[in-house]
């Protein structure tokens, strides 16, 4: 079954490439940069990578991507987290950036870009795997915030292809960001966002019918409401489902009492994915094998998943074609 896995070509569909930041080259940006991290070593960092729940997690990760300040960092982070995609074959990713953690520091959302978009070049050329961006407002600013953030994307707005919402769920409903969603749809991005990770199914709805999205990450909850199940299923909306980031995060308690076979039987259209892997125990292919084991997962649902991940991708119909 793992060399299956492994054979499987796949893609990645939920992936925020700040939570893809491994602890060495951590160490290395940190130290080139001259910025001090509160960590002696790698075990210290590792020791330190224990969750209760969302909120512990962010403010970890907001911490450690504070070392990236030059185009070069950005591209480092980029082009290591690539190589792993063509290490698991994952020949297509749609990568979540969060410019607001960058910008909030001084550092421009050119330099970011910048730095992020070359690596998906050099990606795409020496490492044949084909990657789009997903440009997250997060959740905890304000819908002003978001705005600033949307106009300072315009100029790169042919780099970018859809927007998403991240960051703390609870207290944060979608509905706080409903003009920016309309505005950005109207700039041509396409709409996804985090809902219903820790977030009721209420926040699956608002996300579903206010902010107009196209896709689901995690979605969990989802399953509170027979009702909002139906409207997923009718509407043809993928969720971006992540197993290891759900077990760190105590959003289950163990991976047996993972929801994802449960959503394979009501006909949703599941994907599987990493989240943050430098943060959550495993990249990719450790999520499939780790939930085939836990849920007991067929060959032929395994195939399913991974062929969902390119079906419900944003990359252009010639291209899904080539993959499908
Ligand atoms: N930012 C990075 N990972 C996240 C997650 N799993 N949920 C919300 N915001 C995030
Ligand atoms: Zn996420």
């Amino acid at each position: 079954m793992k060399k299956f896995i492994k054979n499987l070509p796949k893609a990645e569909l939920h992936l925020h490439i700040e939570g893809s930041f491994e602890p060495e080259l951590m160490f290395e940006i940190a130290k080139r940069n001259n910025i001090t991290i509160p960590y002696k070593s790698i075990e210290e960092i590792k020791k330190a990578y224990n969750f209760n729940y969302l909120q512990d997690f962010l403010d970890i990760y907001y911490q450690s991507a504070a070392v990236l300040v030059t185009a070069q960092d950005f591209y480092d982070l980029t082009f290591s987290y690539l190589k792993s995609c063509a290490a698991q074959n994952v020949r297509h990713t749609e990568i979540m950036f969060d410019p607001q953690t960058h910008t909030e520091r001084g550092i421009s959302f050119e330099t970011v870009i910048s730095g992020i978009t070359k690596a998906c070049k050099d990606g795409e050329k020496k490492l044949a795997i084909t990657s789009l961006l997903i440009m997250s407002f997060l959740r905890h600013l304000s819908e002003k915030d978001a705005f600033k953030t949307l106009e300072q994307s315009l100029p790169f707005k042919d780099k970018i292809t859809a927007v998403g919402l991240d960051s703390s769920e609870l207290g944060n409903p979608p509905s706080k960001f409903k003009n920016v969603y309309e505005a950005s749809i109207k700039e041509g991005y396409i709409p996804v966002a985090h809902a219903g990770e820790e977030g009721t199914a209420t926040y699956v709805w608002e996300a579903l019918d206010i902010l107009k999205i196209e896709r689901i990450d995690h979605g969990n909850n989802a399953l509170q409401d027979s009702n909002l199940i139906s409207e997923i299923l009718n509407r043809d909306i993928a969720l971006t489902v992540c197993p290891l980031s759900n077990k760190a995060l105590k959003v289950v308690t163990d991976l047996k009492d993972h929801p994802l076979k449960k959503m394979l039987d009501l006909g949703l259209k599941v994907t599987i994915n990493s989240d943050d892997p430098a943060y959550f125990g495993g990249n990719i292919n450790k999520n499939y094998f780790e939930i085939q084991a836990a849920l007991n997962l067929t060959k032929h649902e395994i195939y399913q998943l991974a062929k969902n991940s390119f079906k419900y991708s944003f990359i252009n119909d010639t291209l899904k074609e080539q993959y499908l």
